[in-house]
């Protein structure tokens, strides 16, 4: 695992090579449970029509998607990610013509304003980012008051027994599928390597509540291996 600042460029190049097969290893992966686990995501963030609602490291857009549609016509969304070739495919799959901004940049140094999003998301993302303190930081400031937050990420479940066969299933199962169906094993071997440096669950609830976020709450899926983190910007 290259350290910062190549495992930024590391990423970036990452995504943008195993772009076009992207979600249907997510799919295999998960047996289609991801989507499952992004719905719960959005309706997490609460948000309700009009609102504007930014997805952090959206690549190739599901939960972007998923956002449009609980805002409506009349809300708006931000869909950012630092990899063109994930962006690529998220235009593409945009069909019905959602109120979508797809936005190139990097969920560090995010270039809009203070108090502007009713919701911010990220799926996946959080443990790409080199400096997670900072990500969280730009989170934090880009909320509006009483508006929330919710990531969606790999976990690392509480028990050893549970722990193990996660990690079997990360380590060997997950390349072994990934390298088939995109041709890129190394892709896939890099993503049990990212949740290895990756802080768990617990951890992350705690930076939040650290930043001032309320209502931190973590909800654990399969059995901890998968996790959604939501936290709420106080009014003041
Ligand atoms: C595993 S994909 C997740 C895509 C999507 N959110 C989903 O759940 O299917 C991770 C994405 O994070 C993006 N990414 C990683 N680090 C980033 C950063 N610092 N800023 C913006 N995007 C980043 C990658 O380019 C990639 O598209």
């Amino acid at each position: 695992m290259p350290q910062a600042p190549e495992k930024g460029r590391y990423v970036q190049a990452m995504f943008d090579t195993i772009a076009t097969h992207y979600d249907r290893v997510n799919d295999l992966m998960t047996a289609g449970a991801h989507r499952q686990w992004k719905r719960q995501t959005v309706a997490l963030a609460a948000i309700t029509p009009g609102a504007r609602a930014l997805d952090l490291a959206t690549g190739t857009g599901d939960i972007a998607f998923l956002l449009a549609d609980s805002v409506g016509p009349q809300g708006e969304v931000v869909g950012l990610d630092f990899s063109e070739g994930m962006l690529a495919i998220a235009r593409q799959r945009n069909l019905q013509g959602r109120n979508i901004t797809w936005l190139q940049g990097d969920m560090t140094a995010i270039a809009l304003p203070d108090a502007s999003f009713d919701a911010v998301t990220v799926g996946y993302g959080l443990r790409n980012v080199t400096n997670l303190d900072r990500a969280l930081a730009e989170i934090h400031r880009v909320l509006r008051p009483n508006a929330r937050f919710v990531s969606l990420d790999l976990g690392k479940p509480r028990f050893r027994l549970i722990r193990w066969g996660a990690d079997i299933y990360s380590f060997r199962v997950v390349p072994l599928i990934g390298g088939i169906v995109s041709g890129n094993r190394d892709a896939y071997q890099y993503l049990p390597e990212s949740n290895q440096s990756f802080v768990d669950q617990r951890e992350l609830a705690k930076r939040l509540q650290a930043l001032g976020f309320t209502e931190v709450q973590v909800h654990d899926r399969a059995m901890g291996a998968m996790a959604i983190v939501s936290a709420k910007k106080p009014r003041s």
